[in-house]
C-alpha cells in the first residue's frame, strides 16, 4: 500500500487558491493513501466566531470538499483531508476522508487546542475506523496526539494506519509519534502545514517536517520545515496486525484493563 502526505502551506481565506495548489501538488502522484494538513482549506488564525462561519463550509457539498472529492476519484486513491466544517449553526475542526466512489465520512476535532476553542465546537462523535482496500485505518487531527487515549482506541478498534492532519506549532509531535507508533504497533501519517500567519496581533508558525512512523517508531519518511511537498512510501499494512513484539509479549492481548479502570 502506497501511503503518504502532502504538506503546504494554506493560505487564509483563500479557498481556491488553496484548491490549485493542492491540485498542482498532487497532479503526478500516485497513491492509495493521502493525508492532508488541519483546515487546509481556510488557514488557521480565525479572529472571530463569525469569520470561522463564513469560511467554514457544509462537508461533502462545500466547493474545497467536492474539489478534494474530484482528486480522489480521478488519481483513484483515498484523502484524509483537514476542513474547517460548518454543520447547521456550528463550526468543527474536522478530516473528511473520500476515495475513488466519492465521500466516505467526517471526523471532528476531539480535542481542541487553545484559541480553537473560540471559534469550534467541541465533537460529539466517538473515534471510529474505515476500511479502505482491505485496510482499516482512523482519522485524528493535530492535538488529539496529545492524548494518548486517541491513537489507543483507534488501535483497539483495529487501526492499522492513522491518518493524521496536523497544523503543529509546538515541537514535541514529530518525536511523540515514535512512542504512539510503537506503544500500538501502527503506522502514522502525520500531514502537517508550514509557514508563518499573522491576522492582527496574532502570529503562529507551523513547524513542517510531515512525518510517516512505522510499526516499530521507525521514521519512513519526513519532510523539511518549510517545504510544499508530497511524499509516499510503500507499507505492508498486515505488519500492523500483529501486536506481538516477541514470541512472548503481544502488547495488546498483555493489557491489565483491571489496572486501568481509572481512565475511563
Ligand atoms: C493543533 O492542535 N492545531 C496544535
Amino acid at each position: 500500500m502506497k501511503i503518504g502526505f502532502l504538506q503546504f502551506k494554506p493560505l487564509f481565506g483563500e479557498v481556491n487558491k488553496n484548491i490549485s495548489k493542492i491540485q498542482k501538488l498532487t497532479r503526478n502522484i500516485k497513491a492509495d493513501l493521502l493525508v492532508m494538513p488541519e483546515l487546509s482549506n481556510s488557514g488557521y488564525i480565525f479572529t472571530s466566531k463569525k469569520e470561522a462561519f463564513e469560511l467554514a463550509e457544509p462537508v461533502p457539498t462545500g466547493a474545497f470538499t467536492r474539489a478534494i472529492i474530484e482528486i480522489a476519484r480521478k488519481k483513484k486513491m483515498y484523502i484524509v483531508c483537514g476542513i474547517a466544517e460548518r454543520e447547521g449553526k456550528n463550526v468543527y475542526n474536522s478530516a473528511f476522508l473520500a476515495g475513488p466512489k466519492g465521500f466516505i465520512d467526517t471526523y471532528k476535532k476531539a480535542h481542541l487546542f487553545y484559541n480553537e476553542k473560540l471559534w469550534f465546537k467541541k465533537s460529539n462523535t466517538p473515534f471510529k475506523v474505515h476500511t479502505i482496500k482491505g485496510v482499516k485505518i482512523g482519522m485524528m487531527i493535530c492535538f488529539d496526539w496529545f492524548f494518548p487515549e486517541s491513537m489507543r482506541v483507534l488501535s483497539l478498534k483495529g487501526a492499522q494506519v492513522i491518518c493524521h492532519c496536523a497544523n503543529l506549532v509546538m515541537p514535541y509531535c514529530q518525536k511523540a509519534m515514535v512512542t504512539r507508533c510503537l506503544e500500538n504497533r501502527v503506522f502514522a501519517v502525520t500531514a502537517n502545514r508550514t509557514g508563518q500567519e499573522t491576522r492582527g496581533k496574532k502570529s503562529l508558525h507551523f513547524t513542517g517536517m510531515s512525518q510517516i512512523t512505522g510499526i516499530n517508531g521507525e521514521i519512513l519518511s519526513t519532510a523539511g520545515a518549510s517545504e510544499e511537498t508530497i511524499k509516499i512510501v510503500t507499507i505492508n499494512p498486515r505488519d500492523a496486525l500483529n501486536k506481538n513484539i516477541n514470541p512472548k509479549n503481544n502488547i495488546f492481548k498483555e493489557r491489565r484493563v483491571e489496572f486501568y479502570r481509572d481512565l475511563a
